[in-house]
């Protein structure tokens, strides 16, 4: 099975790439990194499947030589990965030599294969110790993730292609905090409402340091789901509006147009801090360009619960691994409706998409024929998008290997590349060999 375009379909400049992130494949168990709210999070009971943790993942902290050859093998332009804030300094707050020379060999090594290293600071491993202090509840986080990308970027940010702060807002905040799936695991408005706003001032803040750093080509990555009302009745359109905001309006129209949607304020207005409107300013730093991950969408029916008053309903579509449905027509329509109410001429990237599947080697291979129908049908939108003049600049399959898939353990395999969690040897499936054929020809 192969793709249905070509890669001269695409613009000479289009960067095709791959993403990973620190805790989901380095080992936190080496090189002197800190204690995360992640082993925190594993090591509670209900939280993890299996309790699994990140503290081996895929070894790529001593393996990631033969993991950027598979990059570049493949023909890939760009490598998209995050820099681990727990290596680079354990507590928070006091840089590790050994952290900073790993990030240094690692760049250098992507550079060697001519790759541009496209990095994000914060992929979701807060040192525990500044968990302890409320983390992202915390006003002062604001500071620590300052001074952090201080220390980080003064050292690398020469040869980096491009940087964005925080991966996923809305995952950092309300996954984390209200639905409490992720770490910390809480559930609790008023956290949520905080960090809702926190982890948008630490990203204007993050970029203010580093725009004083010289840097240029710094960037946002948001999540972005599609919410489709579960029927046609206003109720149910009232509760997808509601999903909607708080889901994608709220960062975009928070960094973008400098205000959020009355219709997330409605319930969390309350719960904001103090002066939060004076933030905007820091919050609306100006960007380079839009990074957005899509996956799904998700079916919303009202609910008789508290605010949000929502839930999520099985929807009819076919499902990936997750239990994600497969609707590639919601890329094209946050890909246009993104460029018309926020970012109009900024070029915006698809710096994630892809599926879990689980499939293992059989036969001297691992066949995974619906990856590749896949990334065909997400690909089919960035096109039809780009012919109707949205500024696409590239696209970055999640992800590289199968991985540590936060909550899920190791069970849901997003790699192109299988990893086999026992030996940790890397086999690259056949959706890997049709992209290589893609992008080499
Ligand atoms: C995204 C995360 C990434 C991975 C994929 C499946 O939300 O950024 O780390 O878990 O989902």
């Amino acid at each position: 099975m192969s793709f249905s375009f070509q890669h001269s379909d695409f613009p000479d400049d289009f960067l095709f790439g791959t993403a990973t992130s620190a805790y989901q494949i380095e080992g936190h168990g080496f090189g002197g990194a800190g204690r995360t709210h992640w082993d925190d999070f594993a090591a509670t009971p209900g939280n993890v499947v299996r309790a699994e943790h990140g503290q081996r993942a895929c070894d790529h902290y001593h393996r990631y030589p033969q993991d950027l050859d598979l990059v570049r093998d493949a023909g890939f332009d760009a490598y998209r990965f995050s820099l681990s804030w727990a290596r680079v300094m354990p507590d928070g707050r006091t840089p590790n030599p050994e952290g900073l020379d790993f990030y240094d060999r690692l760049t250098d090594a992507m550079l060697e294969r001519g790759l541009k290293p496209c990095a994000t600071l914060y992929h979701w491993e807060l040192p525990s110790p500044l968990a302890d202090l409320g983390g992202w509840r915390n006003r002062d986080i604001a500071d620590w993730f300052a001074d952090y990308t201080h220390t980080i970027m003064s050292r690398l940010g020469d040869r980096m292609y491009s940087v964005a702060p925080i991966n996923e807002p809305w995952c950092v905040a309300w996954l984390s905090h209200f639905l409490g799936h992720h770490a910390p695991g809480l559930r609790d408005i008023r956290a949520a409402a905080r960090a809702m706003h926190h982890v948008l001032l630490s990203h204007g803040r993050a970029i203010q340091v580093m725009r004083d750093l010289g840097l240029t080509n710094l960037g946002s990555v948001f999540n972005l789901e599609w919410a489709t009302p579960a029927d046609d009745s206003p109720a149910a359109q009232a509760a997808a509006a509601r999903y909607d905001a708080i889901y994608n309006h709220w960062f975009l129209s928070g960094v973008f147009k400098g205000h959020y949607p009355a219709q997330a304020l409605d319930g969390l207005e309350p719960h904001l801090p103090a002066n939060w409107q004076d933030d905007f300013t820091t919050i609306q730093s100006p960007l380079d360009w839009c990074g957005l991950n899509y996956y799904t969408r998700k079916c919303i029916a009202p609910d008789p619960s508290p605010w949000p008053a929502l839930r999520e309903v099985d929807g009819p579509l076919p499902k990936t691994q997750m239990g994600w449905e497969i609707y590639p027509e919601g890329l094209y329509n946050f890909l246009t409706s993104t460029a018309k109410t926020y970012t109009g001429d900024l070029p915006l990237l698809i710096t994630e998409n892809g599926m879990a599947s689980a499939e293992s080697p059989i036969s001297g291979g691992v066949h995974d024929p619906e990856r590749i129908a896949f990334l065909d049908a997400h690909l089919a939108q960035v096109l039809r998008a780009m012919r109707d003049g949205v500024p696409v600049q590239g696209y970055f399959v999640w992800s590289l290997l199968d991985n540590y898939e936060w909550a899920l353990g190791y069970e849901k395999r997003f790699g192109l590349v299988h990893v086999d969690f026992e030996t940790l040897e890397r086999q690259p499936k056949s959706s890997y060999l049709a992209l290589t054929e893609l992008l080499n020809r």
